[in-house]
């Protein structure tokens, strides 16, 4: 078979190894153990992974703490339990441990859309924007959808800018601690981030 013909047999090979493990009714576990796999059989020559974990701190309590802001609704968003409608504005804090004042690495900002009929469901379009440490400078783009409900929520990274230019790859959120009274949540995010091995080089552009 000539170079760089499709070989229709290792799509096959491809397109059942990809349904066999991207199922509906996947656990936590499963998904996890798929991402990781996933990352581990990439062929590295010319990329290099990056795993991070952070953990974002949301205050949706109204006050001079708060982080979370609603900008809109739709005239069925009060009623319904699922959110539809809402749009949330964010800024939250990055750090590299559970407590807020622990290392800061950045800030996430974004938007977060609810536009699911039957379940509550966020569209994110959320940006890492690096403030401090080795990143500085640099920015993670992520797009997705997060069922509020799910332990694990699967996110994209769809770009970045300086030391992560020509990002592509994973984020697996979940939520660390969620407290009513203080209206602050704290969420975890296991990320996995593929950059051309060109990038080991380049320094970040503020
Ligand atoms: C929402 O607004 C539309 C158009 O203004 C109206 O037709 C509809 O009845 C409203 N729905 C509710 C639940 O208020």
């Amino acid at each position: 078979m000539a170079k760089g013909t499709l070989n229709p047999i290792a799509i096959f090979i491809a397109i059942t190894i990809l349904t066999s493990t991207v199922g509906a009714t996947s656990t936590a576990d499963d998904i996890i153990q798929s991402v990781e796999n996933f990352y581990k059989n990439l062929n590295k020559d010319k990329l290099v992974l990056t795993k991070l974990k952070y953990y974002i701190h949301a205050n949706f309590g109204v006050g001079p703490t708060q982080t979370v802001f609603e900008v809109a609704r739709s005239n069925i968003t009060g009623p319904s339990t699922n959110n539809f409608g809402r749009i949330l504005i964010i800024d939250n804090k990055l750090t590299v441990g559970p407590d807020v004042n622990s290392q800061k690495v950045g800030q996430y900002q974004g938007m977060n859309a609810y536009s699911d009929f039957n379940q509550a469901s966020a569209n994110m379009n959320m940006n890492i924007i690096y403030t401090d440490g080795e990143y500085k400078g640099s920015t993670i783009s992520i797009l997705g959808r997060q069922p509020v409900s799910e332990k694990i929520r699967v996110l994209s990274i769809i770009g970045g800018t300086g030391l992560f230019r020509f990002a592509r790859g994973t984020v697996l959120a979940s939520t660390y601690s969620s407290d009513p009274a203080t209206n602050v949540g704290v969420y975890v995010y296991d990320i996995y981030v593929v950059t051309p091995s060109v990038e080991k080089s380049r320094k970040a552009e503020s």
